[in-house]
């Protein structure tokens, strides 16, 4: 029986669809998708959804995160990534549902080396991590139901998506690219989805850190993905990306919430990614 209803808004996207693809296995949930077909900058058109579908709990995977765009284009940005955020969780108060909203490690500055928990201060330099900053604050402010799930360097089956660039372009023998200059934590969207999955029917509130553990560069990600692939691990080149003031961007993310808790761990990031590879293998 279907006990629960979710609408997923931006159910296209890369996590949207990973989403989708993770909760039509249940039998618990009802889910009701939007995507371009509902543009979240419409308040009227969100509020009106809300109304006539009545979920319990609204997923917003809807943003414009590539970072380039969003330099190029500041207000489009703060559109999706603030006022988009602002429609959902006015709307989502209003029907008195919870709102889960994805955000990123791209709210911190990048100058800390350690890892950052839920309790460190954002300070986000790009205007995308400012958009999003400005995202969660509206969810914060406008509906008291809410969780904010930042990741990072979420990875999928998806044209706009590193590895799988990385992994075509080494099947095709071509040279790739990949900065050592930026330290993250690649996170696999299945192990992402699984906690969001967790958190719908969940009591917890507030902020939640959900990286896979672990960190390293985009380089040495590219590097360890082609080696599980049983690719030429020689065809990636180490790249410096930064510029001005800060050499190397950390943006580690701590699973405080997650370990205080109990509610969830999160695997290793070499673990997940050679499951993924494994999987993807055996699926051709
Ligand atoms: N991918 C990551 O590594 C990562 C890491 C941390 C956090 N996040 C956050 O997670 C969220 C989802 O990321 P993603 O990688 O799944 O992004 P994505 O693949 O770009 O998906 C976003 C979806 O939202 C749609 N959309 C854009 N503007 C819209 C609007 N005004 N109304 C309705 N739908 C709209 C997009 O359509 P079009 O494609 O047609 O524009 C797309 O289908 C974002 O908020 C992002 O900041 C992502």
């Amino acid at each position: 029986m279907k006990e629960l209803s979710i609408w997923i808004a931006g159910a296209n996207g890369k996590i949207g669809s990973a989403l989708c693809q993770h909760l039509k296995t249940t039998d618990f949930f009802r889910v009701v998708t939007t995507d371009k077909d509902l543009d979240i900058l419409d308040a009227q058109a969100v509020s009106d959804f809300a109304n006539m579908n009545r979920p319990a709990v609204v997923i917003n995977c809807v943003g414009m995160s590539d970072e380039k765009e969003c330099e190029e284009n500041m207000v489009e940005a703060f559109r999706v990534n603030a006022l988009g955020a602002r429609n959902l969780a006015v709307a989502t108060r209003s029907i008195n549902a919870k709102i889960i909203h994805l955000s990123t490690d791209d709210v911190f500055s990048g100058l800390k080396k350690d890892r950052l928990t839920e309790f460190d201060v954002p300070m986000p330099t790009s205007v995308y991590g400012k958009s999003k900053l400005a995202g969660e604050n509206y969810v914060r402010e406008l509906n008291p139901k809410h969780l904010i799930v930042r990741s990072s360097w979420i990875y999928a089956e998806a044209e706009n998506d590193f590895l799988t660039n990385v992994l075509k372009k080494a099947r095709a023998g071509e040279h790739i690219q990949a900065s050592l200059d930026r330290i993250s934590t690649p996170t696999s969207a299945e192990a992402l989805v699984k906690f969001i999955d967790i958190l719908l029917t969940s009591k917890e509130y507030g902020i939640y850190h959900a990286s896979c553990e672990g960190a390293c560069s985009r380089y040495h990600f590219a590097k360890a993905a082609l080696g599980y692939a049983g690719l030429d691990t020689e065809l990636v080149e180490g790249v410096l990306q930064e510029q001005g003031e800060i050499h190397t961007r950390y943006t580690i993310l701590e699973n405080l919430m997650m370990k205080m808790t109990g509610i969830y761990e999160m695997p290793k990031w070499e673990t997940a990614l050679q499951e993924y590879i494994a999987h993807m293998n055996v699926n051709g």
